[in-house]
């Protein structure tokens, strides 16, 4: 595996691999890596001659009063884990790599209205401004057929989405399933602030979002006493819910009784761990 901390370098390559006809899988990641990350490499892998992995904690993703600092930081147990998944390139930059004029003085930002103030967004100001422009910065660098995100980020894959079709950038966007633990919990870098006792709790926030996919299924449409009785058990388990909220899978609409494609939304403090996650329904 080749390591790149600068934009030029890794550009030579990717020059390279498109004089050979090679199509290139893009895993963008902030690091820390698990299990969830490593599916998306299998699946680059399985789907593209070759893979470019990056890893960028994003300053701009993050709010006031966030965990960029503490944020985890294993890069040597990345690199292994990555040589293990036959990864081909490893991108490292640094952050006057990817915002030339720093991050303070960055003006150019991409942004889609609406949605960047709702669910996520609502709770974590600019996050999903700093997500996409560091992915449309890191799709410019790289340029590859297929970019895989995970579905666990719902709304960040779906808004990826709508960036590459409304700004024609010519690469196919790739949702991977969730990876689990046994019990459910979705794998995240962040689990591991979960402290002894709160961890059994963790998969709660699962387990609630399945029960109101449960109620979908079966017809019932009441969506604000689903959500509010969500939001009632979460709390009286100890966490301190952000949202819970029924929209339409096809464009993050408030769902409405006659809508067939939902997913359930939901986000959640536990402790200092902020977890989310969703549940599909087609019914
Ligand atoms: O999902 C993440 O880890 C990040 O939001 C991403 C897509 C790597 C952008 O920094």
């Amino acid at each position: 595996m080749q390591s790149f901390e600068h934009v030029p370098a890794l550009r030579a390559l990717v020059a390279e691999w498109r004089g050979q006809n090679k199509t290139i899988g893009f895993v963008p990641t902030m690091g820390s890596l698990h299990n969830g990350h490593r599916s998306l490499v299998a699946n680059a892998r399985a789907r593209c001659d070759r893979v470019v992995v990056s890893i960028f904690v994003n300053p701009t993703q993050f709010s006031a009063g966030e965990d960029f600092e503490d944020y985890p930081r294993t890069i040597d147990a990345d690199k292994l884990a990555l040589v293990v998944d036959g990864v081909d390139a490893l991108f490292l930059p640094k952050v006057k790599d990817l915002y030339p004029r720093g991050v303070d003085n960055a003006t150019t930002m991409v942004s889609i209205a609406g949605l960047n103030s709702e669910l996520c967004g609502a709770h974590r100001d600019g996050h999903f401004d700093g997500v996409l422009t560091v992915v449309n910065k890191l799709l410019n660098i790289i340029t590859p057929d297929m970019l895989f995100l995970g579905q666990k980020d719902f709304q960040q894959l779906y808004m990826v989405k709508q960036m590459v079709s409304e700004l024609l950038i010519p690469v196919e966007v790739i949702g991977v399933p969730t990876y689990r633990e046994a019990d459910g919990l979705a794998m995240s870098s962040r689990n591991q602030y979960l402290t002894e006792a709160d961890r059994p709790k963790a998969s709660s926030l699962y387990n609630i979002l399945c029960s109101i996919s449960e109620s979908l299924n079966q017809g019932n449409n009441d969506f604000s006493a689903l959500e509010n009785a969500a939001l009632s058990k979460l709390q009286n388990l100890g966490f301190v819910p952000d949202y819970i909220e029924v929209r339409r899978q096809q464009d993050m609409a408030k769902a409405k009784a006659e809508d067939k494609e939902l997913v359930v939304l939901g986000a959640a403090k536990l402790g200092k761990t902020r977890l989310i996650d969703n549940a599909e329904v087609s019914r």
